[in-house]
């Protein structure tokens, strides 16, 4: 089993460059299922959800052509349903944007209802509500998504969501992109994947109005073309690297990003007396001596993302006086509170707050990545710690890092990954169980 093994107290230092956004990706990738014509996507991330949608692709017909490493082309003008790969749509959440995607392109879809972290229950009902008041007739058994239109095509209307969700925003977005009439989406999330999922399908020939906004108006056309597309940067992996930045007292300049997409991080970070600079299309994060505490209520876009709540969590364990943070999004997101305690943490939980006591000095120990994000906090943990932290399930945070390990190497970080248990020995040579 591979682990991450990470000897804390290293400042981190230097510069690094911030990847595609994972979550405009993998909205972005089933997408181009709906093109008929070739698609070229730049600066795609390399993670392995963006790695399973391809592949997912692949067995329905895409040609997939990898330019360099962060370019790839879909060819979609020879694709069917014959050959879905079911197993691989369970094992993550945006197989639901396959709903949209195929239904614009075929009419009718067959998916297997999404995986993904589990925060407790994420229902679809939204989606299902959007792309019912389209004309399709969804039916879900046995852990699969049917949906089939009785006229072979979608038509326009006017969809309130109850909740705002970025998925089925997205979702109804790309359905309604070919459907026949105009489509209002009321309610809609705007969070920056959004606005870049409109800017990929308005490239390609739909009309899209409003992205960013909470109304969104899509003129339905009747086909999309091909063409050349470049996602934006990811606003959680910035994220992540500011908070890295500023638990470890360091000072780095995150490149490739856009500063408007993280003031929400940028202006929490602030509180807990980091210095955040903004440039052009990067950001200078330097950390205090001394972290203070903050309140964090995580929202929709523009508020506090609720996927950088554990990172955040992390770097609160350390900074003085009692924080805060309310969870607005999820019912269950505290999972990682559990690890943290190993480490020595205090933070007592109740449904939906978190009450950190903070000016704790972590201590390493072997901990579990919960999930996605929750990897990530106790990789942050584990950078502020004293002594060596051992990240078990790291699949997690491969799923939406990429190259974790050799961004923070380069940033000063000691950490690597080993497999276990043949190296399954601390740097003192004692055995760990
Ligand atoms: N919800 C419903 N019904 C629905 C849809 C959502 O009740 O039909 C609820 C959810 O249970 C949740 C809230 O509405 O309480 C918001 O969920 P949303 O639909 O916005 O989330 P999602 O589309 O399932 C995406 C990201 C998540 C991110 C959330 C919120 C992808 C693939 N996933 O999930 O990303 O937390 O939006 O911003 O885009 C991550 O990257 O680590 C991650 C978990």
């Amino acid at each position: 089993m591979e682990k991450y093994v990470i000897n804390g107290g290293n400042e981190l230092h230097g510069e690094v460059s911030i990847s595609g956004a994972k979550n405009a990706a993998v909205a972005i990738i089933p997408a181009a299922l709906m093109v008929n014509g070739v698609c070229r996507l730049e600066n795609i991330p390399q993670i392995s959800d963006a790695d399973m949608l391809l592949t997912i692709l692949t067995h329905l017909g895409c040609k997939i052509r990898l330019i360099n490493k962060s370019t790839i082309e879909i060819d979609s003008r020879d694709v069917s349903l014959q050959d879905s790969p079911y197993d691989l749509m369970r094992k993550i959440r945006a197989s639901y944007y396959l709903i949209g995607a195929m239904l614009a392109r075929f009419g009718k879809a067959k998916t297997t209802m999404p995986g993904g972290c589990n925060f407790g229950v994420r229902p679809i009902d939204q989606h299902v509500k959007g792309m019912t008041a389209l004309g399709a007739e969804i039916d879900i058994r046995n852990g699969f998504v049917y949906a089939d239109t009785p006229d072979g095509k979608l038509h326009g209307n006017r969809i309130y969501l109850d909740k705002v969700s970025v998925g089925a925003t997205m979702n109804i977005m790309l359905a309604a992109t070919m459907a026949e009439g105009k489509t209002v989406i009321e309610n809609a999330a705007r969070e920056p994947h959004i606005v870049d999922l409109a800017n990929f399908l308005n490239s390609m020939g739909a009309d899209v109005r409003g992205a960013g906004t909470d109304t969104i108006k899509i003129n339905g056309v009747e086909e999309l073309h091909g063409g050349t597309y470049s996602i934006i940067p990811d606003q959680i992996e910035a994220g992540t690297y500011m908070v890295a930045a500023a638990a470890t007292h360091g000072r780095v300049l995150i490149k490739n990003v856009i500063p408007k997409h993280l003031e929400c991080i940028s202006a929490k970070l602030r509180e807990t007396g980091t210095t955040v600079e903004e440039f052009e299309d990067s950001v200078l994060v330097t950390g205090p001596e001394v972290l203070k505490k903050a309140n964090v209520k995580t929202l929709p876009y523009p508020g506090f993302p609720t996927d950088m709540q554990p990172q955040m969590g992390a770097l609160l364990c350390m900074a003085e006086g009692t924080s805060v943070i309310t969870e607005g999004i999820y019912d269950n997101r505290y999972k990682y509170v559990n690890e943290l305690r190993k480490m020595g943490a205090e933070v007592q939980v109740d449904g939906r707050i978190a009450i950190f006591e903070g000016g704790q000095k972590l201590t390493g120990a072997p901990v579990m990545a919960c999930d996605l994000r929750a990897g990530a906090a106790m990789v942050i943990a584990g950078l502020c710690a004293y002594g060596t932290t051992y990240v078990e399930d790291i699949h997690f945070i491969e799923r939406g890092y990429e190259n974790f390990i050799g961004k923070l190497t380069a940033l000063g970080a000691d950490i690597r990954i080993a497999d276990f248990p043949e190296n399954e020995k601390n740097s003192d040579g004692a055995k760990i169980s």
